[in-house]
């Protein structure tokens, strides 16, 4: 068995929980097509993340996300990495399940909070002017945001410390099995 397209698998996660490389690298691994949904809000709005948060606010960049997974659902099945923000409610993370499986990257708080100190294209890291939020505001907002979406993130079918292995393609190699193994099983 090598090509993989039983069901969607969509990999969640907070931001810097390496959502984007596991998928890439999960979707090769299986033979099957890759999707990344902040790209994908991207190339329908015709700009970046960051720039329909600056202009529009982060409601309609909300509204976007949700047509977009709705719009990758009815299409072809594959690996579709979302937002850190993607499951945003209880009825979103009913309706991914309905139509996947839904894969939790785990990664602890401290190396989530190393890899994003630096990145300028996520807006919830900065301030009105762009600018990076102070440091221990900033940790102390994305630990609120972390803690409120944990429950959320737990409710995968499937998760996979990140922190457990040295790198992202040894991880993709357990979790490329685990996929395997839960196929076999259904
Ligand atoms: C967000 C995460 C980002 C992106 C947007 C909002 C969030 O995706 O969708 O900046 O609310 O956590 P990544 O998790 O890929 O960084």
């Amino acid at each position: 068995m090598t090509h993989y397209n039983p069901e969607h698998i969509f990999l969640s996660g907070f931001m810097g929980a390496g959502k984007t490389t596991v998928g890439k690298k999960l979707a090769r691994r299986l033979e099957t097509d890759f999707i990344d949904l902040d790209s994908l809000v991207e190339q329908k709005a015709g700009v970046s993340v960051r720039e329909i948060f600056e202009k529009k606010g982060e409601k309609f960049f909300r509204k976007m996300e949700r047509r977009c997974l709705q719009e990758v659902i009815r299409g072809p099945k594959g690996v579709v990495s979302l937002g850190g923000g993607s499951l945003q409610n209880q009825q979103l993370v009913d309706f991914v399940k309905l139509n996947g499986l839904l894969v939790f990257l785990e990664t602890p708080f401290s190396v989530i909070f190393d890899r994003l100190k630096e990145q300028k294209d996520r807006p919830l890291l900065l301030d009105d002017e762009g600018n990076f939020k102070e440091q221990a505001v900033l940790k102390e907002e994305l630990r609120t945001l972390y803690n409120s979406r944990l429950p959320l993130y737990e409710q995968a079918e499937m998760s996979i410390d990140s922190s457990e292995y040295e790198s992202a393609d040894k991880l993709v190699t357990a979790l490329t099995k685990k996929i395997r193994d839960h196929v076999s099983h259904d």
